[in-house]
């Protein structure tokens, strides 16, 4: 069993559905309210447990309602929770988000998920020992991801980063993870100097960059791939990408082929989108495996 650490954000998601989004200034009326687990961090960690993976988180959550919900889900989807320590006097982190003409806008308010700090990842070390697999992503301080990378560099653990939401990155940490998989949106805040093809060639079996419905595209040290997503029905396509992380990390910490990994992980978003939530389609390892 492939064992893994997701240093992240955890949040709840409160989503409205809308068959129209509002403009700068405008109003419009929904249809529909709800409230769903969702941080990208605890999105990758509960898709890895569901797919078979043993999962730890390392994080932070508020010392509010929503912090308990964001810690039962953890335990009801056998994440472990043993580096999820409860910030006091801070509200857990929140995402907005707006389903409206077939896809979503978020704004995150990251709270509680800002104490991720190098000093708490120190404080726990522990949780590294026999680790196959570290995934980190970007709604946790920017400090936090550089630290994490010279961890898993001097413990020799591999590392896959989701540089989302975009931000520019320190060479050192491109240099530090080992797999980097960005949207086309973050490819091009990352490396804004060169073409994409470029920066395929740049980090052969490195950089994977997500096409959404065209499906992930990588230079594997002789040609550019473009491995092709399934076509579905999309209900949500919320945690997609934290889909495809997760089920290219258990692939890979399982020892599987660089090409192998990412068919299964198209396959594993394939069928995230297919219901409402972010977590509400992820799939199980069986109805993976049942559609390969
Ligand atoms: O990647 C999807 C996630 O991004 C949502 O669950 C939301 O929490 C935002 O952070």
């Amino acid at each position: 069993m492939a064992k893994i650490i997701v240093v992240g954000s955890s949040s709840i998601d409160l989503v409205v559905t809308s068959s129209k989004r509002p403009g700068a200034g405008e109003t419009v009326l929904g249809d529909s309210f709800t409230t769903v687990p969702g941080g990208k961090g605890a999105n990758q960690a509960v898709a890895a447990a569901r797919l078979g993976a043993d999962v730890t988180m390392i994080g932070r959550v508020g010392d509010d309602h929503f912090g308990e919900a964001i810690l039962n889900n953890f335990t009801f989807n056998r994440v472990s929770t043993d580096y999820v320590e409860p910030v006091t006097h801070m509200e857990s982190g929140t995402a907005h988000i707006v389903l409206a003409e077939g896809d979503n806008s978020i704004v995150v308010i990251k709270a509680a998920n800002n104490e991720v700090t190098p000093d708490y990842i120190d404080q726990s070390m522990n949780a590294f020992q026999g680790v196959d697999m570290v995934m980190i992503q970007q709604e946790i301080p920017e400090e936090t991801v550089t630290h994490v990378s010279r961890v898993c560099k001097k413990l020799g653990i591999q590392l896959l980063l989701n540089p989302a939401p975009a931000r520019p990155l320190e060479e050192e940490v491109i240099e530090n993870a080992a797999y980097i998989t960005p949207n086309e949106h973050e490819a091009e805040v990352l490396f804004s100097e060169l073409s994409l093809s470029d920066a395929l060639r740049k980090y052969p079996n490195k950089l994977f960059v997500t096409e959404g419905s065209k499906g992930v595209r990588y230079f594997d040290g002789e040609n550019e791939v473009l491995v092709p997503s399934y076509k579905v029905e999309a209900v949500d396509t919320t945690g997609a990408g934290d889909t495809f992380n997760a089920a290219f990390a258990v692939a890979l910490a399982e020892g599987k082929a660089i090409a192998d990994s990412v068919r299964f992980a198209n396959r594993a978003a394939s069928l995230s989108v297919t219901k409402f939530g972010a977590q509400g389609g992820m799939p199980t390892r069986e109805e993976v495996e049942a559609q390969m």
